[in-house]
């Protein structure tokens, strides 16, 4: 991992968009290939949102043995899976075609009472593929990441490594999220070994210069906390 030479932030730039998501789709795909060649499967946590829309369309058309690949997103948001702003739909619209049509998928979103107990349904299905071999991250401008949001009430046992739980309800928030969601918590990425954190734009570049040189207190910094050779940073203008 080269070192920006802004001294210290472990990003790996791009010259645009459309060249990260061809490297991100590539070493996602790597890292389920060596997964699959050590154990026969693998299992793969990706973030919805946007930015990473790109990558999942490179990804999916790529040679894989995806009936042995699980994938399970790294949150959602509590509407209905039919939603547009359902990462459930999302991963579908993107990732799960072609090829990574045949991957299995477990969704965060059911028809539980709460998001809380719809959390605690996937809990059980994500502990049967714990630790995950990839994880791709977003970020928000906010320092979110997965939907662990600043501010939010769940926010220290959503970061809690201690903690045992691998998926939360989370409340909707002031400023952020405007809806309820479900997500996995930082102790489901805590022994990943590839965790590719996908940014694009200068905003979000000086929210992480902030957070890993200035020390600025945002979820996002968490993620110094792993392994330093798991997380790799990708950015594009
Ligand atoms: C979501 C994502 C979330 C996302 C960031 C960045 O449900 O929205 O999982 O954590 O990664 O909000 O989103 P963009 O890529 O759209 O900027």
């Amino acid at each position: 991992m080269s070192e920006a030479a802004e001294g210290g932030l472990p990003l790996r730039p791009f010259a645009d968009s459309r060249a990260l998501a061809s490297t991100a789709a590539e070493l996602i795909a790597a890292g389920l290939r060596g997964a699959i060649a050590r154990s026969g499967q693998a299992s793969l946590a990706v973030a919805g949102g946007t930015t990473p829309a790109d990558t999942y369309r490179r990804l999916s058309s790529l040679a894989l043995d995806w009936p042995n690949v699980t994938i399970v997103p790294t949150d959602e948001r509590w509407v209905e899976p039919s939603s547009p702003d359902s990462n459930q739909r999302f991963l579908h619209e993107t990732l799960l075609q072609g090829p990574a049509a045949a991957a299995r998928f477990i969704p965060l979103w059911s028809d539980a009472a709460t998001p809380e107990a719809a959390a605690a349904r996937a809990a059980s299905q994500v502990a049967a593929v714990d630790p995950f071999d990839v994880v791709v991250l977003g970020m928000g401008e906010d320092g979110h990441f997965a939907s662990l949001f600043p501010g939010s009430p769940v926010l220290a046992e959503g970061l809690d490594l201690s903690g045992a739980s691998l998926c939360i309800g989370v409340p909707a928030g002031d400023p952020a999220p405007p809806q309820p969601r479900i997500s996995l918590t930082f102790r489901a990425f805590q022994h990943v070994e590839r965790i590719l954190l996908l940014i694009t734009g200068d905003t979000k570049r000086r929210v992480l210069e902030d957070v890993w040189l200035g020390d600025r207190d945002l979820p996002v910094g968490s993620l110094r906390r792993l392994d330093r050779g798991a997380v790799q940073i990708l950015w594009s203008p």
